[in-house]
């Protein structure tokens, strides 16, 4: 199929006001009037495009030596390992678990071992005792690659987990244990890199320019998708596709420009949630990609001047059709706070025909000789409408089908429309002050050296009293 075969669409049709009512839609007058405003956030996008945490933007034009290295190692992965385990969180999880759900079999793992084509998959993005446990039951060490991603090279959940597999690895292989370990980090900050030269670990470099929401384009994400067999080289030509699509100053010529200004015009008058619902499993987790994306980059204390502004924007994951039958009540009737996006298929990769069966039951048989694939698109068609009536914003983006050349479209738009956003809101899309505050209270509470002050913050906050409990 061709590049324009391929191209996925950004309908808003049930943004504006003459579908959803005068008092909730946008107008075209609306928009217009913003037309300067979009405008300039899409030249100050560009002006700061590849400096200073902005590089994500530029990992579209790869250097193909650098992907044919990643492709080499995921090769040599898939012939000689069983499984393969990312051990990272946040931007180091979300990303490689995204497209793991989208371009593999949505039983990967338990299919049997001749009908699967790649190492099992798992990702430990979190530092449960029990899962930790868990994954062990079902890997044999001796048969794993474990990629360790992490920016910093430093977050305490991912260094925790590298302690522990290294140590049972090093118990079980001795020397060998460093044939089983890859590491992502950065080239030039913390202490993964530091342990990583020192043990002769195969890195590859996440670049400095990179933040860990917007790396899924690098090796923290190439990595990952080349050993489950995802074409990388079509997965970022999708990328530079949508990102040529998006080279316009004009928001109508440009789809994650409109998407954001549109964005941007609903969170001025109150609607503070965006509701992200696939309708297709394999989409299921870039709801998840895109949450952290959203939240962590538009979630801002402080805009670029130092003046409290508390922007941001709720990000919630929801599942089409199963969220039908629990959320979309509250988003039909509930409070006019929300935008929802569908993410559509056109053309889902299987087809399942609905047997004859129960010709004596009407209401049942109406569904015979449709197909699943009529059923659900019927169901994202009726959804949609069920909002609109009800005057609730939403909007869709179609996929043509998802393979790793519209996956790539797809998480360029996103990262693009955040970007035009941020500029929008005037903060920093690229920093996450809170989380750091997180991180460092785990520190302090665990003892680490340097953090003596805050240990001494966190036990002078307000004691929990008993009467609160009961
Ligand atoms: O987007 C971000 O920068 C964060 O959410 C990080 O991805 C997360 O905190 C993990 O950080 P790191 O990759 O440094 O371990």
């Amino acid at each position: 199929m061709s590049k324009s075969n391929l191209k996925i669409r950004f309908d808003y049709n049930n943004m504006m006001d003459k579908f959803v009512g005068k008092k909730e839609g946008i107008s075209d007058v609306d928009l217009a009037n913003n037309f300067e405003f979009a405008k300039s956030a899409y030249e100050k996008f560009e002006s700061i495009r590849g400096t200073g945490m902005t590089g994500w933007a530029n990992l579209v034009n790869y250097n193909k030596e650098e992907i044919d290295d990643i492709v080499k190692t995921a090769e040599n992965i898939r012939k000689n390992y069983k499984y393969f385990v990312v051990l990272g969180i946040g931007g180091s999880a979300l990303g490689p678990i995204a497209v793991f759900q989208a371009l593999c079999h949505l039983h990967h793992n338990d299919l049997p071992d001749e009908k699967r084509n790649a190492p099992k998959f798992y990702v430990e993005d979190n530092v449960d005792p029990e899962r930790m446990l868990a994954l062990l039951d079902v890997i044999d060490v001796k048969e794993t690659m474990f990629n360790v991603i992490t920016k910093s090279g430093s977050t305490s959940e991912t260094m925790t987990q590298y302690l522990i597999i290294n140590d049972i690895l090093t118990k079980e292989l001795g020397d060998k244990a460093k044939e089983h370990i890859i590491t992502t980090t950065s080239s030039s900050k913390g202490n993964l890199i530091k342990i990583a030269n020192k043990e002769g670990y195969k890195t590859f470099y996440i670049p400095d320019s990179v933040g860990g929401r917007f790396s899924e384009l690098s090796p923290v994400g190439l990595l990952p998708a080349a050993v489950l067999g995802v074409d990388i080289y079509e997965f970022l030509d999708g990328a530079k596709y949508m990102d040529e699509l998006c080279s316009s100053s004009d928001y109508a010529k440009n789809p994650a420009l409109a998407s954001a200004i549109l964005s941007y015009i609903a969170l001025q008058r109150g609607k503070n949630i965006s509701v992200m619902m696939p309708y297709a499993d394999g989409l299921k987790y870039i709801a998840d990609w895109y949450c952290q994306l959203w939240a962590e980059s538009i979630g801002k204390e402080v805009d670029k001047n130092g003046k409290l502004v508390f922007a941001g924007q709720t990000p919630v994951k929801s599942l089409g059709v199963t969220d039908q039958h629990s959320q979309v009540q509250l988003y039909t009737e509930g409070p006019f706070d929300k935008v929802t996006t569908f993410l559509a298929v056109d053309e889902y990769r299987k087809t399942v025909k609905i047997p004859d069966g129960c010709e004596e039951i009407p209401d049942v048989n109406f569904l015979c000789g449709h197909t699943m694939n009529e059923l659900i698109q019927a169901e994202r068609v009726a959804t949609e409408y069920a909002l609109t009536v009800k005057n609730r914003l939403n909007r869709t983006i179609y996929l043509p089908i998802l393979n790793a050349f519209t996956l790539g479209q797809l998480l360029f738009f996103f990262e693009l429309e955040t970007a035009y956003m941020g500029e929008m809101l005037n903060i920093d899309t690229y920093n996450q002050p809170g989380v750091e505050n997180g991180k460092n209270a785990t520190y302090a509470l665990l003892g680490r050296n340097g953090y003596e002050e805050k240990r001494k913050e966190l036990e002078n906050a307000p004691k929990k009293v008993d009467k609160y409990i009961i």
